[in-house]
């Protein structure tokens, strides 16, 4: 990650760690969702959505969740120059690129092109918001004064990792409604919201099942030993499916508590994205979505892959149009 997308503060710890992620801050802050991205993700789901409804079908991860996902990092990012399609095209890029373990050349030449696409909108856009700042996560770097070589890996890694786990989430957590009606029941009829199906979603699927880590210091956790410098997965999937915490930890139930889920990580870094996330999936995706295509129903198999990122390849649908 560090040497084809740049050091960004992921792959930082304590005070480094620390200072990119306050100069962050006020692009991801609860605050700035709800008064700036929420409006502008609405804005883009409309649209969409406009042009979704007269064809009475479509599938549900390239046509709604992706476009809807890759509207909103635009925003966040602030790169308003890039085009819906691009910022796709980049962010899973960058994706093979960085798992890449065979070292296949051409995947390789695929990442450096689209982070090199990315740099030269970043390029742009930095020259437009000198003279007008705003909230966006390119802007406030540059107004806390970060190296322009942090600036340009934080934006990397918000594209690398913002982009599929909204569309996973939103295309999965309609599949996962749609086929338990007794749970979109719940939701329709007031006995659960929308956050609490998004929530119990995340928990039940993990889009991010596994973080790698590497251990700093010797400790034993639950009576096992780690050394320093071994490298351990965490597993986010297994942790929120653990059967002493969560009852019938395999179903899909909108009404649990998922207090104790920990789908966007834990600890210092914790999601940057989880309010947006939040807002985008819970706010606007999911409500408007079955607010707008009356009948909403599944016309075929979605079949899921991964497991270390988990979600819908296809989630074919169709509605009254
Ligand atoms: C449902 C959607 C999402 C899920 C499930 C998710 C999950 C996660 C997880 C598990 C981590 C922790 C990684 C680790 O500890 O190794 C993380 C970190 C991060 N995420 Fe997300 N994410 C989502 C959406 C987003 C979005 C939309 C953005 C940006 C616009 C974003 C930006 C980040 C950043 C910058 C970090 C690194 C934070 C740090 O190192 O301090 N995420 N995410």
């Amino acid at each position: 990650m560090s040497v084809l997308m740049g050091e960004n503060m992921m792959r930082k710890d304590g005070e480094a760690h620390q200072t990119e992620r306050r100069a962050a801050f006020p692009a991801f802050s609860p605050r700035t969702v709800r008064d700036v991205w929420a409006a502008r993700f609405r804005e883009a789901t409309v649209k969409v959505l406009d042009d979704l409804a007269p064809k009475g079908a479509c599938d549900l991860v390239a046509e709604f969740a992706m476009p809807v996902s890759a509207h909103a990092l635009r925003n966040i990012t602030g790169l308003l120059n890039m085009s819906w399609r691009e910022m796709d095209r980049v962010s899973q890029g960058m994706i093979d690129g960085i798992s890449n373990y065979l070292g296949d050349p051409e995947v390789e030449a695929r990442c450096h092109d689209c982070t090199a696409s990315i740099d030269a909108h970043v390029t742009e856009r930095m020259a437009e918001l000198a003279s007008a700042p705003d909230t966006s996560l390119l802007s406030v770097q540059m107004q806390a004064g970060l190296p322009e070589a942090s600036v340009r890996a934080n934006v990397k890694l918000a594209i690398s990792g913002g982009q599929n786990e909204p569309r996973d989430v939103i295309a999965g957590a309609a599949w996962a409604l749609l086929s338990h009606p007794g749970q979109l029941a719940h939701v329709h009829e007031g006995r659960a919201t929308w956050q609490q199906a998004f929530e119990e979603y995340a928990r039940w699927i993990s889009p991010i099942g596994m973080l790698p880590r590497r251990v700093a210091r010797a400790a034993e956790v639950c009576g096992v030993r780690f050394e320093s410098e071994e490298r351990v997965f965490l597993m986010i999937g297994s942790a929120n499916r653990d059967e002493t915490i969560f009852e019938n930890a395999d179903s899909y139930d909108v009404t649990r508590d998922t207090g104790a889920a920990i789908p966007f990580g834990a600890g210092p870094h914790f999601c940057a994205g989880a309010a947006a996330s939040r807002t985008l999936v819970a706010e606007v995706a999911l409500p408007m979505l079955f607010e707008r295509l009356p009948g909403l129903r599944l016309a075929g198999e979605a079949p899921f892959e991964g497991w270390a990122f988990r979600g819908p390849r296809a989630v074919p649908v169709a509605w009254d149009a």
